[in-house]
This record gives C-alpha cells, structure tokens and sequence, in this order.
C-alpha cells in the first residue's frame, strides 16, 4: 500500500470519527433545540468559491437543495472519477427522485483546475453537476469546514505540473439548510448510495 493510500484510509478514518462524535451527541441530547445543534456539526459550514463559469458562490447560494458532495481534482487517476461516476449513477438510479439533490465536485488542486477545467471535467459525469474551484485560500476554508484532509504530492525530479494530490474520499449528503446529513464511505456502490440518499432525503 502506497503512503498516499495510507494518508487517504487515515484522514477517512478521523472524518468518520468526527461525524460518529457528532452523531453521538446529537442521540444523547435529545432534549437539545435544533437552534441549538445546528450550526455544530463538525463536517459543513460556510464557503465562498467560483463555479465552472467563472461566478463566485456562496454555500446559501445551495440552499433548498440537497448538496451531494464530493472534493478531489480533475487530474486524479483514478479515485475522483470512480467516485464521481458512483454519484452520476446514483443519481440515475434515483431518477425524478434526484431533482432535489444538487451534485457538487469541489477541486482541491486550485492551481489546474481552472473555472474552465471544471466546466470541461464535470460535463463527463451528471448533468447539472457543479463544479467548484477557488483561490488556495478559498480552497483550504471550503476543505477545512468539511474535514476534507489534501496534500500535494511533490515527487523529485518529476514534472512539476504533473503531480498528484492525496486527499480524503468521503461523499458528504448535506441538507436543504447546508446542514450535515450523511456520509459514505470510498467504495460505496451506486445502488447503496441511492439507497442511502433515498432513504435520507425522503423523511
Ligand atoms: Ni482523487
């Protein structure tokens, strides 16, 4: 196993560790309002980015949606686009049932992916995916409030436009308010995933 790959399982590792705590609190405080929870889950929040046209949005401007989130980059092998393509034909599974659910690809490798290079790469999965991109700074906040680890992989002597990002692989399900719903985990089918969503946005 590569260091990368151990980087990956150990930053899923410590999200899910989060999100369990959270989930954790939430059952053993039943008496809480929900003004008063929300707001304190450990993965979501706000950000500010720029979609695949160049426009800068905010995490209100995705509110009344279900968000289907994912963070990566457009150069990954192979990681982003299995799981992408996870996501596309959940969502095509879900049919009539996916139009409340708003996909978003969020670029953890500023520097390449470009407004245009989102544009260009999330066209090859769902319609209406979105992609979103930013400064570095832009980048790291939206990364940081979703608990999303990424690190770029500088390998000597090697082309130094061709390098690869670890980071974590985790689909956040995030509510119609921005608020935390659901993960899955790296190698959740299709089928699970429209499962799991179906069952969490319906109720
Ligand atoms: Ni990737």
């Amino acid at each position: 196993m590569k260091n990368s790959q151990k980087l990956i399982i150990l930053a899923t590792l410590l999200v899910g560790v989060a999100i369990i705590g959270f989930t954790t609190f939430k059952f053993t405080q039943p008496t809480q309002s929900i003004t008063k929870t929300s707001g304190k889950a450990l993965v979501g929040g706000d950000f500010t980015l720029i979609n695949q046209d160049g426009k800068t949005v905010t995490n209100k401007d995705f509110e009344g949606k279900y968000m289907l989130i994912y963070f990566g980059y457009s150069f990954c092998p192979d990681v982003c686009p299995t799981e992408l393509q996870v996501m596309t034909g959940a969502l095509e599974q879900l049919g009539d049932d996916a139009k409340t659910i708003q996909p978003v690809f969020i670029s953890v490798d500023p520097d390449r992916d470009t407004p245009a290079v989102m544009k260009e790469y999330v066209a090859n999965f769902y319609p209406g995916m979105i992609g979103l991109t930013g400064s570095k700074k832009q980048v790291a906040a939206a990364a940081k409030v979703y608990r999303v680890y990424f690190s770029k992989v500088e390998e000597k002597g090697a082309d130094p436009d061709a390098y690869a990002v670890d980071h974590s692989s985790i689909i956040y399900l995030m509510g119609p308010k921005g608020e935390f719903v659901k993960h899955f985990s790296y190698g959740t089918d299709p089928a699970k995933l429209a499962k799991g969503i179906k069952a969490a946005t319906k109720g």
